[in-house]
């Protein structure tokens, strides 16, 4: 039954005989720029390559700064740091997203608390937003928010970017202002994918990006945190780099900070893969143009991009009719050379997460049944 859609896959990926998820491509500058970098002997925090690529991914953004991070986890964790979540408060996320969204929150002592999230968008809804916060929501005289039934403070939300496709991130942006909840928008999976012309990121006090071997362009492992906030973005450089005080030779550390900044290394790498990040999303764009073609007219439907957004196409989604035909077809695909995956398990399903605050979580439940992952790399043209 799903014969058609793996030969259709494999005929996108023909030099082939396993078709990944998602591969990196490495055609560009890299080799050259990795092999710079190690004969300069800067591989690791200080170097050229790590200051380039901050000032690159700003002017990329449109954000004022970037900060340039170990990895996206590290990122989100930073980015909450710096926009005020303290220990024991909460800060509401989807329920649909990486275990790395909650892991962070888990980092600074604060807990999770889950909102449903769009059908279309996949990433969190502001209508349920507003829903919850109507009815469990209090503004104290202080000016911020608290939960009614625990009186913890609600900090920040943590929308995400689900597999690229931009949330409704600027209803978002107005619900937050109304209850001064400080915005932390998770792009770890939306380099170059935009919502109403500004980028992923850019809506929020803070943005997180995941530069990890599966996103659209990666160093290995990498990250970066993006704002218009210069105080901000000075707090998380300083934090990222054991918050030593500038000197010559002295070494004085003025807080408790984290060994998060992005190794030149991994910068030289990240430097060659921006390069090629236009020619990477319009060669991703076909394959979804493709996709949605193939798929149009059957019981499978395929995930659009939603309106007034340009996404990356980061992960390309399809939704099957119920959990027992997405079970089917991950058998049949996997079996047969073509790797589709599942969406995450939601996270207050998770032992850790098992009991903390949630909203309605209807949507997010029908896409954890229904949907599927395809093969969405860079497809290389001979
Ligand atoms: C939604 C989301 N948040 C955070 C991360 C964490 O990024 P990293 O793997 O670079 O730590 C990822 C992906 O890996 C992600 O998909």
């Amino acid at each position: 039954m799903y014969k058609p859609v793996v030969d259709f896959i494999k005929s996108q990926f023909p030099s082939q005989d396993f078709i990944p998820l998602h591969e990196p491509r490495f055609i560009g500058n890299e080799k050259k720029y990795v092999n710079d970098c190690i004969d300069s002997t800067f591989v690791s925090s200080v170097g050229k390559y790590v200051n380039d690529f901050e000032k690159q991914i700003a002017e990329y953004t449109g954000a004022k700064y970037a900060v340039a991070i170990v990895n996206g986890t590290a990122a989100l964790h930073m980015a909450m740091l710096v926009a005020g979540v303290k220990r024991d408060e909460i800060v509401i996320t989807q329920s649909l997203s990486f275990i790395a969204t909650c892991n962070a929150i888990s980092y600074i002592g604060a807990s999770p608390l889950f909102v449903d999230v769009d059908m279309d968008t996949m990433g969190l809804s502001p209508d349920k937003l507003k829903i919850y916060l109507k009815e469990f929501a209090v503004k104290k005289s202080n000016g911020f928010s608290y939960q009614k039934t625990t009186g913890q403070k609600i900090s920040a939300c943590v929308p995400m970017h689900t597999f690229g496709h931009p949330c409704r991130i600027d209803e978002i942006a107005t619900i937050c202002n109304e209850y001064n909840i400080a915005l932390v928008e998770d792009a770890a999976e939306s380099i170059g994918s935009r919502y109403k012309e500004k980028h992923t990121g850019t809506y929020g006090i803070v943005g997180a990006i995941s530069f990890n071997g599966n996103k659209t362009i990666t160093c290995g492992g990498g990250g970066v945190i993006i704002t218009d906030n210069e105080a901000l973005a000075k707090r998380a450089k300083h934090l990222t780099t054991q918050a030593k005080v500038p000197h010559r030779w002295n070494f004085v550390h003025d807080e408790i900070g984290y060994n998060y900044r992005m190794p030149n290394i991994n910068a030289a790498l990240m430097c060659a893969q921006l390069e090629e990040l236009d020619s990477f999303l319009d060669n991703k764009r076909e394959l979804s143009a493709l996709y949605k073609n193939f798929f149009a007219n059957g019981e499978i439907k395929f995930v659009s991009e939603p309106a007034h957004s340009k996404s990356n196409y980061w992960l390309c989604a399809i939704l099957l009719p119920d959990k027992k035909s997405r079970d089917a077809f991950l058998e049949y695909t996997n079996d047969n050379g073509v790797m589709t995956r599942p969406t995450w398990a939601l996270m207050n399903k998770l032992e850790m997460f098992k009991n903390s605050m949630c909203g309605n979580l209807d949507n997010a439940q029908v896409l954890e049944d229904r949907l599927v992952n395809i093969p969405s790399s860079v497809r290389i043209k001979k």
